[in-house]
């Protein structure tokens, strides 16, 4: 049961599919709206109620309490009191005396405010009323999110070997840099299937080009490393580089394919390549075009991308870098000391701006639009310009697709990594809490920087935060440049990260198969406790435990230190404990509060009552992986239904996928 709600003039944003009659409505059946400044949505919370979504947004599952705004920002210090990062997922589900799901389809910066204000109060507001809202009822917010994902569509299936384990650090530059990466992984045995590229492989940062003076052969190199069964995986960042000759740029000029000024003259904003411009990816004629531009990586044997700095993310653009040196040239030497804050904090404003955001224009079907009523869009459309055409330049293969910023309707195109976290305890919870709320808005196929990017990680760290990457099916170690390293084989007794990795592998079949379910029936892969035991009162205020698939429910260790960790079982479970060497231990647990111990080198999972899933020995790449008799773990007598198709092709819905395994 959906309703669409029309007010103003909206932006076509192409987030939902399904087609459906539009109403007109102040007085909703839950809810009023106001149109007095700007829209403003507002609904009395009852005490029980829970509000669930926003997909990727800070703080916990139970978004109540918290002000959080859409608004896709490229900040790297994702503390607590942040209310906007990388991603505008605008649907909420309220769960409780009334159940209900609230979509708000708007591009521009949306204020969620849930009980912030006030205690009881939930409030939606944007500036301007130009904007669709659907209005989902339904049984239960389970129920609920089932219906939005229909709406909204197919989330984007990646390729099976984008469920191995993937390496990333930004500095890795040579070809040398790559084979030690890939020597590290193969002489200790253990398992990889992706080396990430970051910037560093590009010519001057200049995206689709690759430095020929460190990769002399880049074909031949992709080759050698698919030899190895490892899949090179490039990033492209958003930003043009303007250069006189770079043929991106000139052609992008030429057709007018970039943002512009007011004037008409390019915008310029400096990125990591200096001066850029950005591909204006809201136009279908540049979107195709920049999408085609692929082609030169995908042509040299490179299977998948991650597309980053896509907010767009601003260092500093022309205009506010002539401001600031206009204010501070206004200052002797004798004068620094008294150049008021004011003045001096235009440094630190300088990336970013709002300012900025507002004096660049999109053409859309001829009509020129202001960026920042559509800022939202922007990774949502670069990344759908490399689906699109990886549609037509490799119609029945999957790539590996990935963006850093995104809103609802991106999930069809690619997935996305929850941006540039820290080496912290926090930060792996974080991880954790924020998995359910992307699968309710269709992004499935995510994950974190597994180590925490910025900041020096430490060997527990990264071995609990691995156990949890276990099972998201974006598993990718990731660094910032500087800070300490923390590849597998960096630390000491590499073999329990062999065996945490092995794990994944051994798990994979299974991991896949629920992915590949969940995508298929608009479903999700990681559910809150409470959508699968909505009578237990208990399980409704666990943040900290997530159930996977149908048969499995993790609960990671997130504290430095700890011998184990608290667990609540909303039924009898089988425990596993999977360690070094292939090896597991099993016991069988009753409903209600456990402590379980979980030593450094171990990964738990709980199995459900009367479920099994298939578990293989481990390979040294997803292809290479057996799946032809698996063994089976769990409950006597259970059978589970796997699904397994070629993990190239687009055919997924054929009968043969399924198998029905037995223990
Ligand atoms: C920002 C991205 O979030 C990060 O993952 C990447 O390493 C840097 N850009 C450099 O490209």
């Amino acid at each position: 049961m959906v309703r669409k709600y029309v007010y103003g003039e909206p932006f076509e944003t192409d987030a939902v599919v399904q087609k459906i009659e539009t109403e007109q409505g102040m007085e909703l059946e839950v809810g009023r709206v106001s149109l007095e400044k700007g829209f403003t949505f507002s609904y009395q919370m009852a005490d029980e109620d829970i509000v669930y979504g926003l997909g990727e947004s800070n703080r916990g599952l139970n978004k109540r309490g918290y002000c959080y705004i859409s608004n896709c920002t490229d900040d790297p210090n994702h503390t607590e009191d942040k209310r906007s990062l990388y991603g505008a997922h605008n649907f909420i589900v309220i769960s409780g005396k009334k159940n209900f799901g609230l979509f708000f389809d708007y591009p521009a910066k949306i204020t969620f405010d849930i009980g912030y204000t006030r205690s009881e109060l939930l409030e939606v507001s944007s500036e301007t009323a130009d904007l669709y809202l659907y209005v989902i009822g339904g049984e239960s917010a389970y129920d609920i999110v089932k219906q939005f994902r229909k709406l909204i569509g197919r989330s984007y299936i990646p390729p099976k070997f984008a469920f191995g384990f993937g390496q990333s650090r930004w500095g890795y530059k040579t070809k040398e840099d790559f084979q030690k990466v890939a020597e590290g992984y193969r002489k200790n045995d253990i398992p990889i299937d992706m080396i990430y590229m970051d910037i560093d492989y590009m010519q001057d940062y200049k995206d689709f080009t690759v430095n020929e003076e460190n990769f002399p052969d880049f074909t031949a190199f992709v080759r050698e490393m698919r030899q190895q069964g490892i899949h090179l995986i490039p990033i492209i960042d958003a930003g043009v580089k303007v250069e006189k000759g770079y043929s991106v740029y000139e052609e992008g000029v030429e057709k007018g394919y970039f943002c512009k000024r007011e004037n008409g003259s390019e915008f310029v904003a400096a990125v990591w390549p200096g001066d850029t411009h950005f591909p204006d990816v809201l136009n279908k004629e540049a979107r195709k075009w920049f999408g085609g531009k692929y082609d030169f990586l995908i042509a040299q044997g490179i299977e998948g991308f991650w597309n980053d700095m896509n907010e767009p993310a601003i260092f500093y653009s022309r205009e506010g870098m002539d401001e600031l040196l206009a204010t501070l040239q206004k200052y002797t030497k004798e004068e620094v000391d008294r150049i008021p804050l004011e003045e001096l904090e235009k440094v630190t404003g300088l990336a970013n701006s709002p300012k900025d955001y507002r004096s660049f224009y999109h053409c859309v079907d001829g009509k020129r639009i202001r960026h920042d009523k559509v800022h939202n869009l922007y990774g949502y459309n670069m990344t759908r310009a490399a689906g699109e055409a990886f549609d037509e330049l490799v119609p029945n293969k999957r790539l590996l697709l990935f963006s850093r910023s995104s809103y609802i309707g991106m999930h069809r195109y690619g997935g996305i990594w929850t941006g540039d976290n820290k080496s912290w305890w926090s930060h792996l919870l974080l991880n954790l809490k924020m998995m359910p709320s992307l699968n309710m808005c269709g992004f499935l196929y995510t994950g974190a920087d597994l180590g925490g990017f910025g900041a020096d990680a430490t060997r527990d760290l990264v071995l609990r935060w691995m156990a949890l990457g276990v099972f998201t099916p974006l598993m990718r170690n990731h660094a910032a440049l500087g800070t300490r390293e923390q590849e597998a084989y960096q630390f000491e007794k590499v073999e329990d990260f062999r065996g945490i990795i092995e794990t994944r592998y051994r798990l994979l079949p299974y991991l896949y198969s629920e992915y590949m379910k969940a995508a298929l029936r608009d479903d999700m892969y990681f559910k809150p406790l409470a959508f699968v035991y909505p009578e237990d009162s208990f399980a409704a205020d666990v943040e900290d435990q997530v159930m996977l698939g149908n048969e499995v429910m993790i609960a990671p260790v997130y504290t430095q230190n700890a011998k184990g960790r608290y667990v609540y079982l909303p039924e009898r479970m089988m425990l596993v404990k999977f360690s070094k060497n292939g090896e597991y231990t099993k016991q069988v647990l009753e409903r209600g509060h456990h402590f379980v111990e979980v030593a450094l080198d171990e990964v738990p999972m709980f199995i459900r009552e009367g479920s099994c899933i298939p578990l293989v020995k481990a390979a040294r790449c997803v292809e290479e992986l057996d799946t032809t008799r698996p063994e089976m773990i769990g409950f006597e007598g259970a059978e589970y239904m796997l699904y397994e198709d070629d993990g190239i092709t687009k055919e997924y819905e054929k009968e043969e996928h399924y198998r029905k395994l037995k223990k």
